[in-house]
């Protein structure tokens, strides 16, 4: 933060803070289509869209570059020092700095998000994010997606929902955004590569991916993204009117 785009990027969010605090928290599986409707139902409802995957994803990235044992809580949580990590707003997009390089594309390579799986499930790392995402969502009105949003980053959260999909589905979605993209990587991969994440972000020791016992559980198996859109928007504008 502290850049003059991220604060001017910040400031209607922000603004809305001051007016009233309304935090929405997504949490689910990967590809469940977290992070495209979350900032669609932001962009429609006023709010600012936080992907804290993005944010492991920039330690994963760290400890790829550098070599170090993803496995290794010791040698991954030797790094941390060293890096500065920062999220900016341009226009309306959230881009995140390495060591104040431009990381938001590198990000995004199929190999990084096995990286941030690994380092997202050291101690070390979550408490060393997590002040970062606490007070994004102490300046702003956010819908904050992730794996521990309504469990452990925000868990006075106004809504709480669980947003999921079969693996199947998920992994036809993360092709099809793949192809967009010109990545080229084969289905099995990408389910197998789903399921193992799954795996490893469920079954972690510090918190884990599940869903909190007060989220609304929205299951996107059987909906398009315009239906998923319209019902997760509902459900969010519904709760932003009975808190007002
Ligand atoms: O949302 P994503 O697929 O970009 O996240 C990449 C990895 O980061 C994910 O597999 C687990 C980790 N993560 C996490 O542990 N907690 C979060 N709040 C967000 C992401």
């Amino acid at each position: 933060m502290g850049n003059s785009a991220a604060e001017r990027g910040l400031r209607s969010a922000r603004e809305e803070k001051k007016m009233k605090s309304f935090d929405v928290a997504i949490d689910g599986p990967s590809g469940a289509g977290k992070s495209s409707l979350a900032r669609r139902c932001a962009a429609e409802l006023g709010l600012l869209y936080v992907d804290t995957g993005a944010i492991y994803r920039t330690v994963g990235l760290a400890a790829l570059r550098r070599g170090v044992d993803r496995k290794d809580e010791t040698a991954v949580a030797a790094i941390l020092p060293e890096l500065e990590i920062q999220m900016a707003y341009e226009d309306g997009e959230q881009r995140m700095y390495l060591n104040g390089e431009d990381v938001s594309r590198e990000i995004r390579m199929p190999e990084i998000s096995m990286c941030a799986s690994d380092v997202s499930a050291h101690a070390a790392v979550r408490s060393f994010l997590l002040e970062m995402q606490r007070k994004l969502a102490r300046e702003n009105c956010v819908i904050m997606d992730g794996r521990d949003i309504g469990t452990v980053v925000l868990p006075e959260a106004k809504l709480k929902i669980y947003l999921t999909a079969s693996p199947e589905a998920r992994a036809d979605r993360r092709m099809k955004e793949l192809v967009a993209k010109g990545v080229e990587q084969p289905y099995e991969e990408v389910l197998r590569d789903i399921i193992q994440r799954d795996e490893q972000d469920m079954n972690r020791e510090v918190a884990p991916l599940r869903q909190a016992e007060d989220a609304v559980l929205v299951d996107t198996t059987e909906i398009d993204f315009d239906e998923s859109f319209r019902l997760l928007c509902g459900i969010i504008r519904e709760r932003m009117e009975a808190e007002a």
